[in-house]
């Protein structure tokens, strides 16, 4: 059985997560055509504030907000605004709470109202590949696994997997070792070892895999200006599988 220096970090861990993921299924019940990404921003920092924790991506390296919403064309971390959401979009709200000291990450898209049957397709194949990676994930596998995993169920889709951002090492810090690739061949990389904690996170595209990063410093979007769809976990290594701290209560 896992030794107390794991079983605290996983304890501390869910908590953190359970109020990211708690922030999210709040936005999912406000979320339609005609609201902000201000106002979505604003729900994450009073809901993360009431449940006692703080937002880790508030001052972060400079960030200005408490979550980052990225929609449509937006890779990740999009900033929040006055910007309003319209019927067809998608938008990820991605979420990190700390609490005692503990980091919980995560993120889900959001359809706006009615979308297209491709944006539908993209979420779906997003959430299916995050899924399907966390499905595999038990100690003694490689990193390259993860990856593999991943960008087989994408691409047999017709999609691509971004390759300039990754999932991480969370825990006391919110961005730490290992770098978590959502691309690779199985069987390379790091062992995965019990008591790991990090994120898997993918973004998958609808066309090309390659991004930019807009003027303000944070924004990334697809060089082609197609769609972007991303879901993310926070997750803690067992002997024979994982555990996921953000869980939805709801969904
Ligand atoms: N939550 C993002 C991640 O998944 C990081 C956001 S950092 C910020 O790692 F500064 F952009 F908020
Ligand atoms: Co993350
Ligand atoms: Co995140």
């Amino acid at each position: 059985s896992m030794n107390a220096d794991i079983k605290e970090s996983f304890e501390k861990t869910k908590i953190a997560g359970s109020v990211a993921a708690g922030a999210l299924d709040e936005v999912n019940k406000i979320i339609k055509p005609g609201i902000t990404t201000g106002q979505i921003d604003k729900l994450c920092y009073e809901f993360i504030n009431d449940h006692g924790g703080y937002s880790a991506p508030l001052f972060y390296r400079g960030f200005p907000k408490s979550c980052c919403t990225s929609t449509n064309h937006v890779v990740c971390h999009g900033i929040p605004s006055d910007k309003v959401l319209k019927e067809g979009d998608i938008v990820n709200v991605d979420v990190t709470a700390i609490k005692e000291g503990w980091h919980g990450d995560t993120s889900r898209t959001f359809e706006v109202g009615n979308t297209s049957v491709k944006a539908q397709k993209l979420v779906k194949t997003t959430y299916e590949a995050m899924m399907k990676a966390i499905a595999i994930l038990k100690s003694g596998l490689h990193l390259g696994d993860i990856g593999s995993t991943i960008q087989k169920h994408v691409e047999a889709n017709g999609f691509s997997v971004v390759q300039d951002f990754c999932g991480h090492g969370i825990g006391q810090t919110f961005h730490k070792e290992p770098n978590i690739l959502h691309y690779g061949k199985s069987g390379t990389g790091e062992r995965i070892t019990e008591g790991m904690i990090f994120t898997i996170e993918p973004m998958i595209n609808l066309g090309n895999y390659q991004t930019k990063i807009l003027n303000d410093g944070w924004t990334a979007v697809t060089k082609d200006k197609s769609l972007s769809a991303q879901f993310e976990h926070t997750v803690g290594i067992t002997k024979d599988s994982c555990e996921i701290f953000t869980k939805s209560k709801i969904i």
